[in-house]
């Protein structure tokens, strides 16, 4: 009997269940077209959930999450809840406690989206960032001392262990080899300044990196990447980097692709339950008003096809989207679009079954 793929879903907050239904309708639009069934578990975790409950996300909802197959995210973050709260008790608790340790994040421009870079188009914008995922200045190491005196102090510690370096890097390396584009991994840090972190990391690069002479080795620090890839990000084909530098660059890198709109991520544990997610946030501004963009969640959700296997249905998906952008689209920004967040959908879904 054919594989029934379970997958948990948490639409979250603001404009996440907007853009999670549109992504739900392409779902069912590509099972119904390449015959691969799924079966949905829904969770309320988010702000709401929170204010009217006091709970963020049990312990036992990781331990349920372990037994899926994949889980499909909307957005966390909510203007009633501290900032803080909900990102660290659920999005960064599914990442750790799911050992999801690859951000995987795809910078690419498609035919008909304008990018604010002057004379750059699809051929020299589609690279892709793999971020570190569960270390770094994440991993809430420190404290204060004496909060709240004029002699406070506080410390945030980032941890790089080599195994977690490692197999990143490793992750980083096999992926570009897979991807087979310029076959160059450029290894994104800051070895003037962070000489204990990324000195770490960079003989982790060059060690591991000596498997792979397939793949040639590039180095940039994190500020003279950003500079990069706005003046040439046709150089770039894979870069590895940790948490907050990857935080960092791959929003840069959502803008030159397009904006929040459309840019969409995989939180990978390639042995374990990974997350995909709209990397837009909850845009609690344009919520429930049928505007966002739910191109974004659209392409989280092709991410999640090819990682379950179901390759065909993924690049489905991303012909539907590319057809939705270059005919329809006036705008990747909300209320711009000239269709509303459902027609979209509806025009995403259409386009899979006509293929
Ligand atoms: C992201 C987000 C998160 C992060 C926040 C919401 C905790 O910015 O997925 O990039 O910093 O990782
Ligand atoms: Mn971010």
């Amino acid at each position: 009997m054919a594989k029934v793929w379970d997958i948990a879903v948490i639409p979250g907050d603001g404009t996440g269940p907007e853009v999670i239904a549109e992504g739900l309708k392409v779902l069912r639009a590509a099972a119904d077209k390449m015959g691969f069934s799924y079966r949905l578990s829904h969770y309320n975790y988010g702000g709401q959930h929170y204010l009217k409950t006091g709970e963020v996300m049990p312990l036992s909802a990781i331990e349920e999450f372990r037994h899926v197959d994949a889980i499909y995210l909307g957005a966390i973050g909510h203007p009633e809840v501290k900032p803080g709260i909900l990102e660290k008790g659920i999005l960064l608790n599914l990442r750790f406690g799911l050992d999801q340790y690859i951000n995987l994040r795809p910078v690419k421009l498609y035919p008909g989206v304008d990018t604010p870079l002057k004379d750059k188009g699809p051929d020299d914008i589609d690279f892709v960032v793999v971020r570190e995922n569960t270390e770094g200045l994440y991993c809430g190491s420190g404290g204060f001392f004496k909060k709240g005196t004029p002699d406070e102090m506080a410390i945030q510690e980032s941890v790089n262990t080599r195994s977690g370096v490692e197999r990143c890097i490793r992750y980083a390396l096999e992926y570009c080899r897979k991807r087979n584009k310029a076959k160059k991994v450029t290894l994104c840090g800051k070895t003037n300044v962070l000489t204990y972190a990324f000195d770490l990391w960079e003989r982790v690069f060059h060690e591991v990196g000596t498997e792979y002479p397939d793949i040639t080795l590039d180095y940039g620090h994190v500020d003279a990447v950003c500079m990069w890839m706005i003046k040439n990000p046709e150089w770039f084909d894979m870069i590895v980097t940790d948490n907050m530098f990857g935080d960092i660059i791959t929003d840069l890198g959502a803008v030159i692709q397009g904006g929040l709109g459309i840019a969409a991520g995989g939180n990978i544990n390639p042995q374990g339950t990974s997350m995909f997610e709209p990397i837009g946030g909850s845009a609690p501004k344009y919520a429930g008003k049928g505007i966002i963009n739910p191109l974004a969640a659209i392409i989280a959700c092709q991410m999640m096809l090819d990682f379950l296997g179901e390759s065909e249905g993924a690049n489905l998906v991303e012909r539907a989207v590319i057809e939705v952008l270059s005919k329809h689209l006036k705008s990747l920004e909300a209320g711009k679009m000239g269709y509303s967040t459902g027609e979209v959908g509806d025009l995403v879904a259409q386009y899979i079954h006509t293929i």
